[in-house]
């Protein structure tokens, strides 16, 4: 977690370094910081809260002057959220200075070590051990920075992305990956670092991705030097062209990016099977997928490891990929997968759904996967990505950034990947009818439509959050394809407005849930023509029987609970395989209306964060 930002060339370091925080603020918010050199001497501000806390302590402490400087957003792993802990921390004599995105675990006994030879600290951060180290080995007679740097990091443990600068040498920043992203902006004699490529993306197009145990030593107006951090063996830089743009990652009109991914999602649905599905040919033609079909179909069983929205994806797709493809699925919280000795086998495929592709446990749980020999696939949004690499083959998903913490279009586009690879499978095996199979196709194809005339409800949507917004406890209701709708709604509600919600199967209610319900109680049913619907009315009869309030999600047309409910959320009529699609779509702009109302940040709630990269 933490977003860093560094910059080296003709620029003011100050104004490129606070906007690329502002725009890696997802990825932790609790301090910032910036270190710059002016020329003489390193300007250093931090403070707990936001880069516009950040940007206001600037003003008032330092010049803002220089062309080379480092700064760093935070989301705490060792130490509190103060401004002491907050990066980026010098070493002891000051000459050096560092921002650090990861976790360093034998930070103790090096700190012991280091004190032991005089040092002091200041902070109680792993990184202020490690820029010390890096002073201390530095201290010998004829070491460069860059070699400090490597010699300090085959000593520790851990994760890190770091950018280290030395007074002294004012034309160069060492940058140093692994397991945590950085990328390297490449510019017209000038050079930007970052967590991802969104905060030099006006700059420029070219950006080099640093692999695991590499470093780089960045020089003012000449060149990047890449290396293996275990070795001295030099690497040539792949210099790749983004295909980002500045309109994705800005909020274009919206007052939330939550909302603005939310009203995005008809479009980057057909990102994402856009040249894919050819609904009229009945094709489905996965590049990543292709080559490796006879994997799947031999599989013995598919696993799924994601966490969190992902994890709700995964189950999404047990129910597709069983009912379309009759391949066993189980699906696994990748944190509890890697830790409880699975047994996996060459025979088993297992998908990896990572929104951001970084996710420390689901990317554990790849590695050990791929270890036990088990063919691993991705399914990512962000390209380059850890996991994307990791993998043996996958696909993205091609929603674009997702910057609004609570995670919306990458949960759709997620879906609609998972459904594609299913019905293809499914159409290898023989296991659907090809009247099915192109019927799918077609209804899939017409998925951004529907869910273009779900988000029309928005209006209703913002009265009922209006009549609710107050509630201290929700339950979502869902049964088949829509329990992990419900779970979803109520996590969606969780993050952004801090209410209790909790999300079970209709039918579980009666085991335990139904005790929670009296008058005060919002009760979310996911309430759609389906298999179960006569079910689902049963349940909803019983929560009427307590006094719980309902408020439906139903098929556009229903009478029969529209008669019963308090109040009711209109999707279109979809098959039920696809209906996760559009009923997520409601729940998303509820749990958005309520946090909007109780004034919550609904970008950036407190103590999430969007890319998750300690375990
Ligand atoms: C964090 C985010 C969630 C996300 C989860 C998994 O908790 O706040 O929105 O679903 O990580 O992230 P991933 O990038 O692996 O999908």
């Amino acid at each position: 977690m933490c977003g860093i930002v560094g910059y080296i060339g003709h620029r003011d370091a100050y104004p490129v370094i606070i906007n690329g925080l502002k725009r890696l603020e997802y990825r932790g918010y609790d301090s910032a910081g910036i270190a710059l050199y002016d020329g003489t001497q390193i300007q250093l501000a931090k403070t707990k809260g936001k880069v516009v806390d950040l940007q206001e302590r600037a003003s008032k402490e330092i010049t803002k002057k220089g062309t080379l400087g480092i700064g760093h957003t935070r989301w705490a792993t060792h130490g509190v959220p103060n401004d002491v802990n907050s990066h980026p921390h010098y070493s002891n004599s000051g000459d050096l200075v560092i921002i650090h995105n990861g976790i360093i675990e034998n930070y103790a006994s090096v700190k012991k070590e280091l004190i032991n030879r005089g040092y002091t600290f200041k902070s109680d951060t792993d990184t202020e051990v490690l820029v010390n180290l890096i002073e201390e080995i530095k201290k010998e007679e004829g070491v460069k920075l860059g070699k400090a740097v490597q010699l300090a990091l085959n000593e520790v443990v851990g994760a890190y992305a770091i950018a280290v600068f030395d007074k002294n040498k004012p034309d160069e920043i060492v940058v140093a990956k692994l397991g945590s992203p950085l990328a390297i902006g490449v510019g017209d004699n000038e050079f930007f670092v970052a967590s991802d490529a969104s905060p030099f993306i006006e700059f420029t197009n070219n950006a080099i991705y640093l692999e695991d145990e590499e470093m780089a030593i960045i020089r003012r107006g000449r060149d990047v030097k890449v290396r293996k951090i275990g070795n001295d063996k030099e690497v040539k830089p792949f210099i790749q062209e983004l295909q980002l743009n500045i309109e994705q990652i800005e909020k274009g009109g919206y007052d939330h990016f939550m909302l603005k991914e939310i009203y995005e999602q008809p479009s980057v649905i057909k990102d994402t099977y856009r040249g894919r599905l050819l609904a009229d040919k009945g094709i489905i033609k996965l590049g990543g997928l292709e080559e490796y079909i006879p994997k799947f179909v031999n599989a013995d069983r598919i696993i799924i490891v994601a966490c969190g929205t992902s994890w709700h994806a995964g189950l999404v797709a047990e129910y597709i990929f069983e009912d379309l493809a009759r391949i066993p699925v189980e699906v696994e919280y990748a944190s509890e997968f890697r830790y409880r000795n699975p047994i996996i086998t060459e025979k088993d495929v297992v998908i990896a759904i990572s929104q951001s592709g970084e996710t420390a446990d689901t990317l554990a749980a790849i590695k050990l996967a791929k270890q036990k020999g088990a063919f691993v696939y991705g399914i990512c949004n962000v390209v380059g990505s850890t996991i994307s690499r990791e993998t043996h083959s996958g696909t993205y998903t091609h929603a674009g950034p997702e910057i609004g913490v609570a995670s919306t279009k990458a949960f759709t586009t997620q879906i609609t990947v998972l459904t594609m690879i299913a019905l293809k499978l499914a159409k290898v095996k023989g296991t659907i009818s090809k009247t099915d199979y192109m019927m799918y196709l077609r209804e899939l194809e017409m998925i951004p439509a529907h869910v273009e005339a779900a988000l029309k409800s928005n209006d209703d949507i913002e009265e009922i959050a209006k009549v609710f917004k107050d509630a201290t406890n929700f339950l979502y209701l869902g049964r088949g394809y829509n329990f992990p709708v419900a779970l979803e709604g109520a996590l969606k509600l969780k993050e952004i407005s801090y209410i209790h919600a909790e999300g079970y199967p209709a039918a579980e209610m009666k085991h335990g849930p139904i005790a929670l319900i009296d008058e005060h109680m919002p009760v979310v049913v996911i309430a759609i023509n389906s298999d179960h619907y006569g079910k689902v009315v049963s349940n909803i009869e019983e929560i009427k029987a307590r006094k719980g309030k309902i408020i439906a999600v139903v098929t556009e047309g229903d009478t029969a609970v529209k008669e019963l409910a308090d109040y009711c959320m209109e999707v279109p009529k979809t098959p039920e395989t696809l209906t996760p699609l559009v009923t997520t779509i409601p729940l998303q702009l509820l749990s958005y209306h309520i946090a909007v109302m109780l004034n919550k940040n609904v970008d950036q709630p407190r103590n999430l964060a969007k890319s998750v990269t300690v375990e």
